[in-house]
């Protein structure tokens, strides 16, 4: 495999085409971004951070009948993975309330419900990823009704199977955000990252909080707490 040019660069991650046209590389960043670009920072060693941690797990749901688009890691911050038909929905797991959940109904985080939660948010960034349902997501001709069944399905076992891993680590899976896409076959395929970025996690033993909202809301030590994620689930997978 070779990499070649730079196709597409976001806020935590870039992507580079490879000599093979089913496969782009996948570089994490070092930056840190919330609250949609106004608060900004470089965090030393985020990116390699990222990429082990999303390695690791990935590579776990792979092996556990969960598809992913991950296939390996090739450097410390870059993974090689598979191009696939990007679905912009973000779906949104939650085991206990927190974030813009506790925000919106007024609830109090650490409220642990029986049921999980799936939410449905539209990507794109100019609206603010607005939280919509599945009949906003078929009429936008996003998904099909029978797509969306699969894709809450996918997601309740990715969920299980973190939560699983994490548990050993001593990290409580609090809540996370996976994206979707169809491979050629038009197979659903988990095409995203499994970080401190995108997933919350809170020390089970303390309730310490383990990823960005570290950053979000100035809580620091946010490099050492990525470094520690890492190590612990490496404890755990490797
Ligand atoms: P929320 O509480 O802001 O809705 O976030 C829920 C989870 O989803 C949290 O773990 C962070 C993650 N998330 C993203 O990764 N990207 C996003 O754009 C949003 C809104 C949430
Ligand atoms: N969508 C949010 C942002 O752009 C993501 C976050 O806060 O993690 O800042």
């Amino acid at each position: 495999m070779t990499k070649l040019e730079l196709q597409y660069e976001g806020k935590s991650k870039q992507i580079f085409r490879t000599d093979d046209e089913g496969k782009v590389v996948i570089r994490f960043k070092d930056d840190a971004t919330a609250f949609y670009n106004i608060k900004r920072a470089k965090i030393e060693n985020k990116g390699k951070m990222n990429c082990a941690i999303s390695s690791m797990l990935l590579g776990y749901l792979n092996e556990h009948g969960v598809a992913t688009h991950y296939v390996e890691q090739v450097a410390d911050d870059e993974q090689l993975c598979r191009v696939v038909e990007h679905i912009p929905l973000e779906i949104i797991v939650r085991n206990i309330i927190a974030g813009s959940m506790a925000k919106r109904l007024g609830l109090e985080e650490g409220l642990e419900p029986e049921n999980t939660i799936f939410d449905l948010c539209l990507r794109g960034e100019e609206l603010g990823d607005p939280l919509i349902n599945d009949h906003h997501a078929v009429a936008l001709g996003l998904a099909s009704y029978d797509e969306l069944a699969k894709i809450y399905e996918i997601s309740a076992k990715a969920n299980l199977l973190l939560q699983e891993v994490l548990a050993q680590a001593g990290i409580t899976l609090v809540d996370f955000k996976i994206e979707f896409g169809r491979d050629a076959e038009g197979n659903l395929v988990l095409a995203d990252e499994l970080t401190p970025d995108t997933c919350r996690l809170w020390d089970t033993a303390t309730g310490e909080r383990m990823d960005k909202d570290r950053f979000r809301r100035d809580l620091g030590h946010v490099r050492e707490t990525y470094e520690e994620v890492a190590k612990r689930i490496a404890n755990v997978l490797k």
